[in-house]
Parts: C-alpha cells; sequence; structure tokens
C-alpha cells in the first residue's frame, strides 16, 4: 500500500527514468510511468509492482506529439491520480553537426526536450499550488551549462531546462511546491547509442556515471528542494566553466569537444 501520492515519471522504461522509477516505487508512492514503446513499458511497470507492491501504471505515449502532454494530463486526470512528484525525465540527443540532423528529428528533440516538460510543469502545476504541496524534478545536462560540444540544439534544449527550472524555483518559494533540475554528465545508458556516442574507454570511462547513482542523487535533492543536482564529482566542477571562464572562452571549450566528439564518431 503506498504511503504518498502518485509520481509520474517521463522516460521510465530504460536508463535514469526506469531507475528512478523504482526508487520512487521503493519510498512507497504509486508510479505512473510514460515512454512510447508499450511492451517495455509494460514490463517495467510490471517488475515496480512485483518488486514494491505499489500501483504502477503503464501509459504508453509519444510526448514529442503536438498535444501529447495534455492528453498525458486528461489520463491521469481521468483515473483521479493526484501526481505530487512529476518527474521530466524523457529526452533525447544526437551528436552531429546542427545542419546534419534532419529537420523532423530537431522538432522531435526540442519538442520532448523542451516543450513537453514546460507543458507538463504547467499542466501539473496548479493541483500541486492547490494542494499545497508537490515536487517536480527536470532533468537536464551538464550539456546544459556550455554551449555547441557536438549536439548544438541538445545543449540548447537542456540549458533551457536549467533556466526554466532556476526561474520557476524562486517563483514557487513558500508555496510548499519546490522544483528542481538534475545535471548529470555522461551516464552509462541507450541515451549513449541514441545519440551516437558510445564508446567510452580508457579513462573516459571515469566520467561515465551509472544510472542508479544519478537516479538517487535526483531523487534524493528533489526531496529536499535542491533547486540544481550536479551529481557526482566531474558534475559538480562543470558549471564553474562558465562562472570562471570569459564567454569566449567556454564557446571555444564546448567547439573543441564538439571537433572532438565529431573525430570519434565519424
Ligand atoms: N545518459 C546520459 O549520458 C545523460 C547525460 C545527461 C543527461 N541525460 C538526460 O537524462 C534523461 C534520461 O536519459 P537516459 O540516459 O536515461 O536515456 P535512455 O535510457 O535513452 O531513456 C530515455 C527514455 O525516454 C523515453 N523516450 C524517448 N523518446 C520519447 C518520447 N518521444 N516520448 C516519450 N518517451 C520517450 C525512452 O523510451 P521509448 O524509447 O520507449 O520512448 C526511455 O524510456 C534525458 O533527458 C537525457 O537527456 C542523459
Amino acid at each position: 500500500m503506498a504511503t504518498e501520492g502518485w509520481a509520474l515519471i517521463t522516460g521510465a522504461s530504460t536508463g535514469i527514468g526506469r531507475e528512478l522509477a523504482s526508487i520512487a516505487a521503493a519510498d512507497g508512492r504509486d508510479v505512473v510511468l510514460v515512454a512510447r514503446n508499450a511492451a517495455r513499458l509494460e514490463q517495467a511497470a510490471e517488475e515496480v509492482r512485483a518488486a514494491s507492491g505499489v500501483r504502477a501504471v503503464a501509459l504508453p505515449m509519444d510526448l514529442a506529439e503536438p498535444g501529447a502532454p495534455e492528453r498525458l494530463h486528461a489520463a491521469t486526470g481521468e483515473r483521479g491520480m493526484e501526481v505530487d512528484f512529476l518527474v521530466n525525465n524523457a529526452g533525447f540527443g544526437m551528436s552531429r553537426r546542427f545542419a546534419d540532423v534532419p529537420i523532423a528529428v530537431q522538432r522531435s528533440m526540442i519538442g520532448l526536450n523542451l516543450s513537453a516538460l514546460a507543458e507538463l510543469c504547467h499542466l501539473y502545476l496548479p493541483g500541486m499550488l492547490e494542494r499545497g504541496r508537490g515536487r517536480i524534478l527536470n532533468v537536464g545536462s551538464g550539456a546544459g551549462y556550455v554551449p555547441g560540444l557536438g549536439f548544438t540544439t541538445y545543449a540548447s534544449t537542456k540549458a533551457f531546462v536549467l533556466h526554466l527550472t532556476e526561474g520557476l524555483a524562486g517563483e514557487l518559494a513558500g508555496t510548499g511546491v519546490t522544483v528542481s533540475v538534475l545535471c548529470p554528465g555522461p551516464v552509462n545508458t541507450p541515451f549513449l547509442g541514441t545519440a551516437g556516442i558510445e564508446g567510452f574507454s580508457g579513462i573516459r570511462r571515469l566520467a561515465l556515471a551509472d544510472p542508479g547513482s544519478v537516479a538517487r542523487a535526483g531523487y534524493r535533492g528533489a526531496l529536499k528542494g535542491k533547486v540544481v543536482i550536479n551529481p557526482g564529482f566531474f558534475p559538480r566542477l562543470v558549471p564553474f566553466v562558465p562562472r570562471l571562464l570569459p564567454r569566449f572562452a567556454v564557446r571555444w571549450l564546448g567547439r573543441q569537444v564538439g571537433r572532438q566528439m565529431a573525430r570519434r564518431t565519424g
């Protein structure tokens, strides 16, 4: 039997989102899981139910589609689910030059990483504010601090997530509702294959985090109402880059990393 309200986790079938679903369920929350692949999502829901005994409901949906956030909000409303913990985790990137990323992919990336995330915050906030309690955890990235990096659109969407969260956190002060942004460095999940940046070897493997520890840091940070969560040693250093370097040097760094990435991905 759950002790808390519902947690809604987007991108809950694999990687960081899958871990967050298990952690929230183990903490006594009923969970709503969202992703596109229905079979994989239902399997994740079954595993969560079996491990924690909470209610775990799979709502398969492509959140990059226009109108999807409203449909999701309506679906949870129809089922009488009070969402007290919203995790905007679904997202993807593609490591290629901007001009070489097809427009349909750009649209989908902006639609998912940016528009759907902002819309879901907007849709679920009124209920949380009315009840005087709620947590929102937006999954950003260390890439949100530096432009370029070999995936210009992706890094830009994550800069939006960082700014949106920090702005919103100021607006929500004293309401009982908190919003946090989790900014990981590279994490060992299927994201790397989708983005085309696999092949972390040698010293680079040291920078690769495991999704469980990133998810735990995110969950704990969100419960504490921490605004920005930089999980791990390297991610904690990244915010200093734009703080300590002049803007031209930050751009230079982003360009160098991008060039290196282009050489590695061919
Ligand atoms: N891994 C990293 O290195 C890293 C670093 C920093 C930040 N992040 C961020 O962490 C978040 C989670 O990434 P991850 O590493 O856990 O990646 P992942 O394992 O690829 O998980 C992505 C999840 O999002 C779902 N998803 C993808 N497109 C979707 C769509 N259009 N509508 C609904 N769901 C969708 C996927 O399931 P379906 O394919 O079935 O839809 C999957 O459940 C992302 O926001 C990512 O940007 C990742």
